[in-house]
């Protein structure tokens, strides 16, 4: 899943990744550790006798499912794993399903039809019984994620870099969305992912995407307020939607780099497949764009340089276009098309951090959405003026 508002918040730093992710009797590692133990034992034949030798909650990045690193050892082998859980209905989850045997099967998919890095993925259990909710098993990377929290644009490995392995992390990564993209047969091959109204004979599924999305915002408002800014959003993407958008591929979905392990400024491994989809490719590229204008914009707002010359539109479209011969097309439209999805998802992940009194509600509520401002412009038109 995607960042944090609260997380990012530049202006209280001390603030930091425990909002807005409320714990459970999940997060206490002995118990995991008995669970786990329990649970491995009767996937593996009765001579294994595995044993789990260390439970440990990741530091940062993420803030939709729970995520348990774990080691395990059988059959006079250590095994480095990471367990990927579905979030509880008590800690008022920020999507409204969490289908983890589908995104078993989308990295299980990707690992078989294409060369970018996934984590091997093991078993999928349904049953909410042995971890209080489904889950699956994959191999656990050792690698460089770029942080959310502080936002690695604030200084980090990535700002540390020299330029030439700056531009070697973008070109990795923007290669990353290239192999997805040409992936052959993806209404086939990811046929689960096809969302209503939507399929290969007709060019329907960003229209698909866009109702989807719209169901969505219609459900936090469920627990949470409407929001002025989200629907004049959704009227905007309606009225500017393209006549004749690119046809659906395969799409990552949460594709930016602080979803990416990477090993000398290269990915090894690409993680965080929930928001896995069947669109067109700019969803890709303007999601990746957009999530670096949005730690741009907060850095802005504390006065910092940020990283003006990474991760530009017109770069991540170059590339792309020589990596793939598709040249990117409205690709402003669809970053304001994340701006939008990013503010619903902040606007979710603020009223949970609301409902367990982690933070207060504004008189506003479009103050609920940290990049606001930007998205306000993006829909003026005025955004990119004031960046060029
Ligand atoms: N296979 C893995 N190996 C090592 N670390 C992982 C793996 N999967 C997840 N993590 C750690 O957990 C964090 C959150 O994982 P991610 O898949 O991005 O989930 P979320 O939906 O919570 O963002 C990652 O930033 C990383 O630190
Ligand atoms: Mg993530």
């Amino acid at each position: 899943m995607t960042v944090s508002t609260s997380a990012a918040r530049s202006d209280d730093p001390d603030h930091l990744s425990e909002v807005a992710r409320p714990s459970d009797s999940r997060r206490d590692p002995e118990l995991l550790r008995e669970a786990l133990g329990k649970w491995l034992a009767a996937q593996l034949p009765d001579a294994a006798a595995p044993v789990i030798t260390r439970v440990q909650l990741p530091e940062a990045n993420g803030m939709s499912s729970e995520t348990i690193l774990f080691d395990a050892a059988w059959g006079d082998e250590a095994h480095a794993l990471v367990a990927r859980v579905a979030p509880t209905d008590t800690t008022m989850p920020v999507f409204p399903h969490y289908d983890l045997e589908s995104q078993f099967q989308v990295m299980s998919r990707i690992q078989e039809h294409s060369a970018v890095p996934v984590p091997a993925v093991y078993w999928s259990e349904s049953d909410p019984e042995p971890l209080g909710a489904p889950f699956f098993v994959m191999a656990r990377m050792t690698g460089q994620i770029p942080p959310d929290v502080m936002p690695y644009n604030f200084g980090s490995w990535v700002t540390d870099a020299t330029d030439s392995q700056r531009d070697r992390l973008q070109h990795s990564s923007v290669n990353v969305l290239a192999q997805l993209h040409r992936i052959a047969r993806p209404w086939e091959l990811f046929t689960f992912l096809r969302l209503p109204g939507s399929g290969p004979t007709v060019n329907e599924a960003l229209a698909a995407h866009i109702r989807r999305e719209r169901e969505f915002y219609e459900w936090t408002t469920q627990s949470g307020p409407r929001s002025p800014l989200i629907e004049r959003g959704f009227a905007w993407i309606e009225e500017n939607r393209p006549d004749d958008p690119s046809p659906a591929v395969f799409c990552w979905g949460d594709a930016r780099i602080g979803n990416i392990m990477y090993d000398d400024f290269r990915p090894v491994a690409v993680l965080d497949w929930e928001m896995a989809t069947l669109g067109p490719r700019e969803l890709d590229l303007g999601w990746m764009a957009f999530l670096h204008r949005f730690f741009e914009d907060i850095a802005a707002d504390a006065g910092q340089g940020g990283m003006p010359g990474f991760m530009r539109p017109g770069d991540l479209a170059a590339v792309y276009g020589e990596l793939t011969g598709h040249t990117p097309r409205d690709l402003e439209y669809y970053i304001a098309y994340a701006a939008l999805r990013h503010a619903t998802i902040m606007m979710r992940i603020q009223t949970r951090a609301i409902h367990f009194g982690q933070a207060s509600s504004p008189e506003d509520p479009d103050d609920l959405i940290l990049h606001r401002a930007p998205l306000e412009a993006m829909l003026d038109g005025t955004y990119w003026e004031k960046i060029r």
